[in-house]
């Protein structure tokens, strides 16, 4: 039986979870002419190589901790992320534990129930794939089994993780290869709610997998930060861009919160009023990228975020002289 005291300090972990970085508010708009005197960006390293995913983060959530543990994998990876979603949703009062008559309990006493799934998340064209489910009662939730029973792994790498209130992952992560049939099924973890983006990177570098993607990278100066990118038409534009050669850009200190510069071409933009925090990065009046170490009031088009850096970091990264950042696609 589970400590009910460690479950509850994981959902309280789950909901506090944010990614690198935060900062006050100034409510300080930034004027239009801020970038008056940064230069043109300059092109170089050419990268032609482009490749469609091949990685995909696959996760069924309860109650929203496995799922924040999927985004940063996918964000960290660049990989595809999708969501295993049940047919019958499932209430709070289904995953009350403390009650074994409840729907999640008495699934997990039935060794051979299937919940149906409402999505179809096809594996075609994936060689690597990420799983992740919460740990019920020692088990991986059955309707991974349903999940793992339909789907062809073969010639697949997968990556079992787990999120539990305090039990390791077990034999769940084997339970489902073994129901699965096929695949090259990797040994699995189980993680905090709350562990670091190093630690994570860590462990993806580990599997070996994380190299088998292409993504846009970003080094301010010399250093290379994780980023989680936004779906938008500004960032397709931008990894266009970068897929057909590599972007540097030359960054000017504003205002005691951000560094900008001229992307030399503008993005499709979709403004709106944003306040951001440390590791934010965000598009300005369509043609400059502004990347944040404090926080500002304005209306911006999100590009992404900085996940690997804490405030201070970032501080040190962005708020000690102008920088350049160099964009590409590997
Ligand atoms: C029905 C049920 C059974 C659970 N059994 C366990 C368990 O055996 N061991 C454990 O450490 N946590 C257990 N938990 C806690 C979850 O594994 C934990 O809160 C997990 O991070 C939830 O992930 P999710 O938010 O993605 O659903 C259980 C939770 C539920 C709802």
């Amino acid at each position: 039986m589970k400590k009910i005291v460690s479950m509850i300090v994981a959902v309280i972990l789950a909901i506090s979870f944010v990614g690198c970085g935060s900062a006050m508010a100034q409510n300080t708009p930034a004027p239009e002419a801020k970038t008056a005197e940064t230069p043109a960006p300059t092109q170089a390293n050419k990268d032609s190589a482009a490749s469609d995913h091949t990685v995909l983060v696959v996760y069924f959530s309860g109650t929203g901790t496995t799922r924040g543990l999927a985004e940063k994998i996918a964000a960290l990876t660049g990989a595809d992320l999708k969501e295993i979603v049940p047919a019958q949703p499932y209430t709070a009062e289904d995953l009350n534990y403390n009650d074994r008559s409840t729907r999640a309990s008495v699934e997990q006493n039935t060794p051979d129930v299937r919940p149906e799934i409402a999505n179809d998340i096809t594996l075609d064209g994936y060689t690597t794939v990420y799983l992740g489910y919460p740990i019920w009662w020692g088990q991986a939730p059955r309707i991974l089994s349903t999940y793992v029973e339909s789907h062809d792994f073969t010639g697949i790498t997968v990556i079992p993780f787990c999120t539990s209130g305090s039990s390791d992952i077990g034999r769940s992560d084997d339970a489902l290869a073994e129901q699965a049939g096929n695949g090259n099924w990797l040994q699995g973890r189980r993680f905090d709610a709350n562990i670091s983006d190093d630690a994570l990177l860590a462990w993806i570098n580990e599997t070996g997998e994380r190299s088998m993607d292409k993504t846009l990278s970003l080094v301010i100066g010399d250093t290379e930060v994780c980023v989680a990118w936004e779906e938008n038409a500004s960032v397709d534009t931008l990894t266009e861009m970068v897929k057909a050669e590599s972007l540097t850009v030359q960054l000017s200190m504003y205002g005691g919160f951000e560094q900008v510069g001229s992307l030399g071409t503008s993005l499709p933009r979709d403004d709106a009023q944003t306040t951001t925090q440390a590791g934010d990065i965000v598009l300005y009046a369509g043609n400059q990228i502004v990347l944040f170490y404090g926080s500002n009031t304005w209306a911006y088009t999100r590009l992404g975020r900085i996940m690997n850096k804490s405030a201070a970091e970032l501080e040190d990264l962005l708020g000690n002289g102008d920088v350049s950042i160099t964009m590409s696609w590997k």
